[in-house]
Protein backbone atom coordinates (compact mmCIF):
# COMPACT_ATOMS: atom_id res chain seq x y z
CA UNK A 1 0.00 0.00 0.00
CA UNK A 2 1.70 3.39 -1.33
CA UNK A 3 0.69 6.68 0.21
CA UNK A 4 2.34 9.50 -1.84
CA UNK A 5 2.50 12.93 0.02
CA UNK A 6 3.49 15.99 -2.46
CA UNK A 7 3.89 19.30 -1.45
CA UNK A 8 5.15 22.89 -2.66
CA UNK A 9 6.95 24.41 0.25
CA UNK A 10 8.73 28.20 -0.11
CA UNK A 11 9.65 28.63 3.39
CA UNK A 12 9.94 25.06 5.02
CA UNK A 13 6.32 25.42 6.72
CA UNK A 14 4.49 22.69 4.33
CA UNK A 15 7.76 20.55 4.32
CA UNK A 16 7.71 20.37 7.89
CA UNK A 17 3.96 19.51 8.29
CA UNK A 18 4.59 17.00 5.60
CA UNK A 19 7.59 14.89 7.59
CA UNK A 20 4.64 14.91 10.49
CA UNK A 21 2.06 13.86 7.91
CA UNK A 22 4.47 11.04 6.53
CA UNK A 23 5.23 9.75 10.35
CA UNK A 24 1.42 9.11 10.56
CA UNK A 25 0.87 7.64 7.34
CA UNK A 26 4.27 5.11 8.24
CA UNK A 27 2.35 4.23 11.74
CA UNK A 28 -0.04 1.88 9.53
CA UNK A 29 1.21 -1.56 8.90
CA UNK A 30 2.69 -2.27 5.35
CA UNK A 31 2.64 1.30 4.37
CA UNK A 32 5.32 2.59 2.08
CA UNK A 33 5.38 6.04 2.24
CA UNK A 34 6.60 8.37 -0.19
CA UNK A 35 7.68 12.47 -0.19
CA UNK A 36 8.03 14.39 -3.23
CA UNK A 37 7.81 17.96 -4.02
CA UNK A 38 6.06 19.61 -6.67
CA UNK A 39 8.63 21.39 -9.39
CA UNK A 40 9.68 25.10 -9.18
CA UNK A 41 8.37 27.31 -11.89
CA UNK A 42 9.12 30.33 -10.49
CA UNK A 43 12.66 31.35 -11.54
CA UNK A 44 16.16 32.35 -9.35
CA UNK A 45 15.80 35.85 -9.69
CA UNK A 46 12.24 35.88 -8.28
CA UNK A 47 12.75 33.52 -5.51
CA UNK A 48 15.86 35.52 -4.36
CA UNK A 49 13.63 38.49 -4.17
CA UNK A 50 11.24 36.37 -2.05
CA UNK A 51 14.09 35.45 0.53
CA UNK A 52 13.46 31.65 -0.34
CA UNK A 53 16.44 30.85 -1.70
CA UNK A 54 17.86 29.42 1.57
CA UNK A 55 14.92 27.53 2.20
CA UNK A 56 14.92 26.09 -1.43
CA UNK A 57 18.40 24.18 -0.76
CA UNK A 58 17.47 22.89 2.49
CA UNK A 59 15.01 20.92 0.96
CA UNK A 60 15.83 20.13 -1.88
CA UNK A 61 17.37 16.85 -1.21
CA UNK A 62 13.46 16.05 -0.88
CA UNK A 63 13.03 14.40 -5.21
CA UNK A 64 10.90 16.35 -7.59
CA UNK A 65 7.39 14.31 -8.26
CA UNK A 66 6.15 13.31 -11.48
CA UNK A 67 2.97 12.81 -12.16
CA UNK A 68 3.25 9.00 -12.88
CA UNK A 69 3.88 8.88 -9.25
CA UNK A 70 0.39 9.72 -8.81
CA UNK A 71 -1.07 6.56 -11.03
CA UNK A 72 1.16 4.32 -8.89
CA UNK A 73 -0.03 5.50 -5.07
CA UNK A 74 -2.81 4.26 -3.33
CA UNK A 75 -3.34 7.33 -1.63
CA UNK A 76 -2.43 11.04 -2.39
CA UNK A 77 -1.79 13.71 0.62
CA UNK A 78 -1.06 17.12 -0.76
CA UNK A 79 0.05 20.00 0.81
CA UNK A 80 0.04 23.93 -0.50
CA UNK A 81 0.91 27.25 1.07
CA UNK A 82 -1.85 29.19 1.05
CA UNK A 83 -1.67 31.66 -2.08
CA UNK A 84 -4.65 34.47 -2.01
CA UNK A 85 -7.08 32.00 -0.51
CA UNK A 86 -5.97 29.47 -3.27
CA UNK A 87 -3.13 26.72 -3.91
CA UNK A 88 -0.40 27.83 -5.14
CA UNK A 89 0.88 27.90 -8.49
CA UNK A 90 3.57 25.25 -9.17
CA UNK A 91 0.88 22.94 -7.50
CA UNK A 92 -1.61 24.23 -10.04
CA UNK A 93 0.74 23.90 -13.07
CA UNK A 94 1.69 20.49 -11.61
CA UNK A 95 -1.80 19.14 -11.66
CA UNK A 96 -2.31 21.03 -15.03
CA UNK A 97 -0.11 18.40 -16.19
CA UNK A 98 -2.64 15.61 -15.42
CA UNK A 99 -4.75 16.00 -18.59
CA UNK A 100 -3.01 12.16 -19.27
CA UNK A 101 -4.52 10.94 -15.90
CA UNK A 102 -7.68 12.14 -15.99
CA UNK A 103 -8.70 11.06 -19.47
CA UNK A 104 -7.42 7.32 -17.84
CA UNK A 105 -9.43 7.90 -15.25
CA UNK A 106 -5.56 6.61 -13.61
CA UNK A 107 -7.00 8.05 -10.64
CA UNK A 108 -10.45 7.35 -9.98
CA UNK A 109 -11.21 5.80 -6.37
CA UNK A 110 -7.54 6.94 -4.68
CA UNK A 111 -8.05 8.55 -1.52
CA UNK A 112 -6.91 11.93 -1.92
CA UNK A 113 -7.17 14.47 1.15
CA UNK A 114 -5.03 18.21 1.44
CA UNK A 115 -3.34 20.17 4.00
CA UNK A 116 -1.82 23.47 4.00
CA UNK A 117 -0.10 26.62 5.81
CA UNK A 118 -1.00 30.05 5.31
CA UNK A 119 0.57 33.18 7.37
CA UNK A 120 -2.14 34.65 9.00
CA UNK A 121 -5.11 32.74 10.97
CA UNK A 122 -7.97 33.49 8.62
CA UNK A 123 -5.63 34.25 5.88
CA UNK A 124 -7.87 31.24 3.42
CA UNK A 125 -6.94 27.71 4.83
CA UNK A 126 -10.03 26.34 4.26
CA UNK A 127 -11.06 27.97 1.34
CA UNK A 128 -7.41 27.00 -0.02
CA UNK A 129 -7.85 22.90 0.93
CA UNK A 130 -11.85 22.92 -0.24
CA UNK A 131 -11.07 24.45 -3.48
CA UNK A 132 -7.98 21.78 -3.99
CA UNK A 133 -10.82 19.41 -3.46
CA UNK A 134 -12.76 20.56 -6.57
CA UNK A 135 -9.40 19.12 -8.60
CA UNK A 136 -9.76 15.90 -6.68
CA UNK A 137 -12.90 15.34 -7.16
CA UNK A 138 -12.84 15.59 -11.18
CA UNK A 139 -9.95 12.90 -10.84
CA UNK A 140 -12.26 10.66 -8.83
CA UNK A 141 -10.21 11.10 -5.67
CA UNK A 142 -12.25 10.10 -2.48
CA UNK A 143 -11.81 12.62 -0.33
CA UNK A 144 -10.86 12.49 3.37
CA UNK A 145 -10.49 15.26 5.75
CA UNK A 146 -9.05 16.13 9.51
CA UNK A 147 -12.28 14.46 11.46
CA UNK A 148 -13.05 15.58 15.04
CA UNK A 149 -11.74 12.70 16.91
CA UNK A 150 -8.40 14.91 16.55
CA UNK A 151 -9.26 16.63 18.91
CA UNK A 152 -6.50 19.13 18.67
CA UNK A 153 -8.53 21.65 16.81
CA UNK A 154 -10.78 21.93 19.28
CA UNK A 155 -8.46 23.63 21.34
CA UNK A 156 -8.77 27.74 21.84
CA UNK A 157 -6.10 27.98 24.63
CA UNK A 158 -3.34 28.27 22.24
CA UNK A 159 -3.41 30.31 18.50
CA UNK A 160 -3.44 26.56 15.95
CA UNK A 161 -4.27 25.48 12.64
CA UNK A 162 -6.42 22.37 11.57
CA UNK A 163 -9.88 22.46 10.51
CA UNK A 164 -11.68 19.49 9.54
CA UNK A 165 -10.81 19.92 6.04
CA UNK A 166 -7.42 19.02 6.43
CA UNK A 167 -4.43 20.09 8.92
CA UNK A 168 -2.64 23.49 8.92
CA UNK A 169 -0.28 25.61 9.97
CA UNK A 170 0.01 29.27 10.84
CA UNK A 171 3.49 30.84 10.10
CA UNK A 172 2.98 34.16 11.43
CA UNK A 173 3.15 37.42 9.50
CA UNK A 174 6.84 37.35 8.11
CA UNK A 175 6.63 33.21 8.43
CA UNK A 176 8.16 33.23 11.82
CA UNK A 177 6.47 30.55 13.59
CA UNK A 178 6.86 27.20 12.81
CA UNK A 179 4.75 24.55 12.97
CA UNK A 180 2.79 23.93 16.84
CA UNK A 181 3.58 20.68 18.65
CA UNK A 182 -0.56 20.47 17.93
CA UNK A 183 -0.37 21.62 14.60
CA UNK A 184 2.28 18.53 13.48
CA UNK A 185 -0.18 16.24 15.64
CA UNK A 186 -3.14 16.89 13.25
CA UNK A 187 -0.62 16.80 10.58
CA UNK A 188 0.31 12.96 12.10
CA UNK A 189 -3.20 12.40 12.65
CA UNK A 190 -4.28 12.79 9.11
CA UNK A 191 -1.04 10.69 7.45
CA UNK A 192 -2.43 7.84 9.66
CA UNK A 193 -6.29 8.32 9.08
CA UNK A 194 -5.85 8.60 5.07
CA UNK A 195 -3.28 5.45 5.18
CA UNK A 196 -5.45 3.79 7.90
CA UNK A 197 -8.62 4.43 4.99
CA UNK A 198 -6.46 3.71 1.67
CA UNK A 199 -5.29 -0.14 3.73
CA UNK A 200 -8.85 -0.83 4.30
CA UNK A 201 -10.21 -0.04 0.99
CA UNK A 202 -7.27 -1.65 -0.59
CA UNK A 203 -8.63 -4.93 1.06
C1 LIG B 1 1.85 35.42 -3.45
C2 LIG B 1 1.53 35.03 -2.04
C3 LIG B 1 0.22 34.99 -1.63
C4 LIG B 1 -0.09 34.65 -0.32
N1 LIG B 1 -1.39 34.64 0.08
C5 LIG B 1 -1.70 34.41 1.37
C6 LIG B 1 -3.05 34.46 1.82
O1 LIG B 1 -4.00 34.63 1.06
N2 LIG B 1 -3.28 34.31 3.16
C7 LIG B 1 -2.26 34.11 4.06
O2 LIG B 1 -2.54 34.02 5.25
N3 LIG B 1 -0.98 33.98 3.64
C8 LIG B 1 -0.69 34.12 2.33
N4 LIG B 1 0.61 34.02 1.91
C9 LIG B 1 1.64 33.51 2.84
C10 LIG B 1 1.96 32.02 2.56
O3 LIG B 1 0.79 31.24 2.67
C11 LIG B 1 3.06 31.54 3.50
O4 LIG B 1 4.25 32.14 3.08
C12 LIG B 1 3.16 30.03 3.50
O5 LIG B 1 2.04 29.45 4.07
C13 LIG B 1 4.39 29.52 4.23
O6 LIG B 1 4.52 28.14 3.95
P1 LIG B 1 5.84 27.58 3.24
O7 LIG B 1 6.99 28.01 4.08
O8 LIG B 1 5.68 26.10 3.25
O9 LIG B 1 5.89 28.13 1.84
C14 LIG B 1 0.94 34.33 0.59
C15 LIG B 1 2.28 34.35 0.15
C16 LIG B 1 2.57 34.68 -1.14
C17 LIG B 1 4.01 34.69 -1.58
Amino acid sequence: MKVLIVYYSMYGHVHKMAEAVAEGAKEVDGTEVLLRRVPETLSEDVLEKMGAVEAQKALSHVPVCTVDELASADAVIFGTPTRFGNMCGQMRQFLDATGQLWAKGALVGKVGSVFTSSNTQHGGQESTILSFHITLLHHGFVIVGLPYTFQGQMRVDEVTGGSPYGASTIAGGSGERMPSDNELDGARFQGKHVASIAARMNR
